[in-house]
């Protein structure tokens, strides 16, 4: 199905309703002068109005194997920064040559790398420092370690519960250096414009910060000091240290970065032995149990070294991870605060859009397979005038998880306790705290969708419209299974159609009236990822039926010439330039075995779903980000994992600093060497 420019629920219809928005617009304007004089402007405001849609006139290139950046010829990448580079005056670059002999094994190499930018970069949220979008402070995620391309030791036969704790025991200074590479790292960017210069890290700036595992940092919202979130180091249940698995994020529009804490079960270990602890509260184990828990070794092994990562010593620990982290860029001193409000579950994206009235809805997705999309609406509106009033806008609101029903519509299921009846004691919440600590567990009673693993989920600023990347999920099979403490039906369903969906797709939602703190929707697949080539291209939505979608077929939103689509597959991070294209990042098997890429299509018009491919990353990356200035001169990407699968001995990729080098997970910057906007 294609659309019109007539069509009432489209961009002018949107754009019509956000002008009468006087008081709120008029105000976001004024407040620019205070946050300005901060330091920082709050989100793009020089930017003039640009016709929606259109405007991709790239030529695509092909997808690639190889072990480089690939682009247009009229393209150029910056390496903005790379793991390891030093953040501060005094702090050393990493020296990668040192860690074929165990050089990151240091008790120094973890105290600079808490000084370096952090390893496996992945969203980024661009914050201008100046008009002329020449310089801007840059948050990134860092989210995790492949510990297997640090450590030349690491590994050993038998399974990971016979060499890991040995490994780790023998070196803890492992842990210390992993522990110092996750979070998230803040650095300003510039560039000389005039002369059409590179990008690069000020590595003076006073907001240059690295958060890691154990910076401190206070719990907020409505399970702040919930008794299942007590610890013997945080009696309250109010101060954590650290966050970890920082996936996908978002930027609000009162000018702070929203990090989503995703894999935190990867973390903790000695699950088995916590659940058999007969002396502990029920409701503890029960808080557990929508996870994926490591009965004994966690992935990373810190519970060997760091006993707070031992769940049968420490069964609350766990609870105080998987939330989103704000954190405020224009002030290096201040306690980044784990919002509860949002939920606790495998976060992502959170990205704000300021809804008619004033509040502000952040859309949310859980990246496991079966697991669901969120949204939450903060009670006050966003006070434009003034942005201290906004500091804690996100500790009170409403969660809801989405239910896609097969006729097209949707409703947002609202997370609070005793709502309707449900949510009570009868069916194991306690109280709110209990809802948002188990979020998941609240969802499945409402009936939520489970979905294909359900990334970057973010609101089109021009035409209103939400995205929902489903990365893939090869196990969307059939049958039923009794796992994590809930009934899953694992069958095709309405809005994620396709068994064995090993490509991936999104999905498009219309909020009602375009009005985000709405609860009812509609929905339809705007892409069904794949090689458009191989299988069926399906141009006619109501043949995306459950059963009906085999595993080579596509739909790029209807467009019906395969020959001018790039094929995709597992789309991942998505963002929006001026015109509300939609620009797709990608992590994992791609048509062809061909390495992960940056995609671009139009999301209204002839063109809508004309998906094209802009840039092809290096071997083994995943290639997340995906952010722009707001000029659109420059599309941030993060380079993130180069050379997985390979080892410190045997690299499998030299990207970027090439020869024989290891690989560095990087922030780069795509620019047109002609200066013109990223996507012409
Ligand atoms: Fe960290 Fe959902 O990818
Ligand atoms: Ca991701
Ligand atoms: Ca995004
Ligand atoms: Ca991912």
């Amino acid at each position: 199905m294609s659309h019109s420019s007539d069509d009432p629920r489209y961009f002018g219809n949107v754009l019509a309703q956000r002008l009468t928005r006087r008081s709120v617009l008029q105000g976001a304007l004024s407040a620019v002068p205070a946050l300005a004089a901060a330091g920082l402007l709050p989100f793009d405001v020089t930017s003039a109005a640009v016709a929606p849609g259109g405007g991709l006139t790239f030529n695509a290139i092909k997808g690639s194997k190889d072990d480089r950046i690939g682009l247009p010829p009229e393209y150029v990448a910056d390496l903005v920064i790379r793991w390891g580079d030093s953040l501060f005056p005094g702090t050393p670059d990493l020296d990668t040559r040192s860690m074929v002999g165990g050089g990151l094994l240091t008790a120094t190499a973890a105290a600079r790398q808490s000084r370096q930018f952090g390893y496996n970069c992945d969203a980024i949220a661009f914050f201008p420092l100046n008009a002329d979008n020449s310089s801007g402070v840059l948050c990134v995620n860092n989210e995790y370690t492949d510990d297997v391309l640090l450590f030349p030791e690491y590994g050993g036969s038998g399974g990971r519960d016979a060499w890991l704790e040995k490994f780790v025991v023998r070196y803890p200074e492992s842990v210390a250096f992993a522990k110092a590479s996750h979070g998230v790292s803040v650095v300003a960017v510039g560039r000389d414009r005039r002369r059409n210069g590179p990008w690069g890290a000020d590595k003076t700036s006073r907001f240059n910060r690295r958060i890691t595992a154990d910076t401190p940092m206070s719990i907020n919202g409505p399970a702040r000091g919930s008794p299942l979130l007590r610890t013997r180091a945080d009696p309250e249940g109010i101060r954590v240290n650290g966050t970890i698995a920082n996936c996908a994020g978002g930027k609000t529009p009162w000018g702070t970065y929203l990090s989503g804490e995703e894999n935190i079960e990867d973390y903790f270990g000695n699950f088995r032995a916590m659940m058999a602890r007969r002396d502990l509260d029920p409701a503890l184990h029960d808080a557990h149990r929508r996870f994926w828990l490591w009965n004994t070794a966690s992935i990373h092994g810190w519970e060997f070294i760091d006993k707070r990562f031992d769940a049968a010593l420490e069964p609350s620990e766990a609870l105080r991870f998987g939330w989103i982290v704000e954190i405020d860029p224009r002030n290096p001193a201040s306690s980044p605060r784990k919002r509860t409000a949002l939920g606790r579950f495998s976060h992502e994206g959170a990205n704000p859009i300021v809804a008619k009235d004033g509040r502000v809805a952040v859309y949310m997705g859980d990246d496991e397979k079966f697991e669901y999309v969120y949204k939450f609406v903060t009670r006050k509106p966003l006070d434009p005038r003034n942005p201290a009033a906004n500091a804690d806008l996100l500790d009170d609101g409403t969660l809801y998880a989405a239910r896609f029903d097969a006729s097209g519509e949707g409703e947002w299921l609202p997370l609070v306790f005793d709502a309707n009846g449900r949510l009570n004691p009868a069916s194991g919440f306690a109280n709110q705290a209990e809802v948002l600590i188990k979020a998941r567990a609240a969802a499945d009673v409402l009936g939520a969708t489970p979905m294909d693993r359900p990334e970057d989920v973010e609101p089109n600023p021009v035409n209103g419209r939400i995205y929902v990347t489903c990365t893939n999920n090869e196990s969307r099979s059939g049958g039923v299974l009794e796992v994590t403490g809930r009934t899953l039906n694992m069958g095709p369903n309405a809005a994620n159609p396709r068994a064995g969906n090993g490509w991936g797709h999104i999905i498009e939602i219309t909020e009602d009236d375009g009005d985000h703190t709405r609860t009812r929707f509609r929905w339809e697949v705007f892409l069904m990822a794949g090689d458009p080539t191989r299988g069926k291209l399906i141009t006619k939505l109501d043949e995306l039926k459950p059963g009906k979608v085999d595993r080579q077929d596509t739909y790029y939103a209807g467009f019906a010439d395969a020959a001018r689509l790039s094929p995709i597959g597992s789309p991942d991070n998505i963002g929006f330039d001026r015109a509300g294209n939609l620009w797709i990042v990608t992590d994992g098997t791609q048509p062809h075995d061909n390495n992960d890429g940056c995609f671009a299509c139009p999301t209204s018009g002839p063109e809508r779903g004309l998906l094209k491919q802009l840039m092809s990353g290096p071997v083994g990356c995943e290639v997340a980000g995906c952010e722009f200035t707001p000029d659109n001169g420059t599309l941030f990407l993060s380079i993130q994992h180069p050379g997985e699968g390979g080892t410190v001995k045997d690299p499998k990729s030299h990207w970027p600093d090439g020869s024989d080098s290891q690989p560095r997970p990087s922030v780069i910057a795509i620019r047109r060497k002609d200066g013109g906007v990223v996507g012409s």
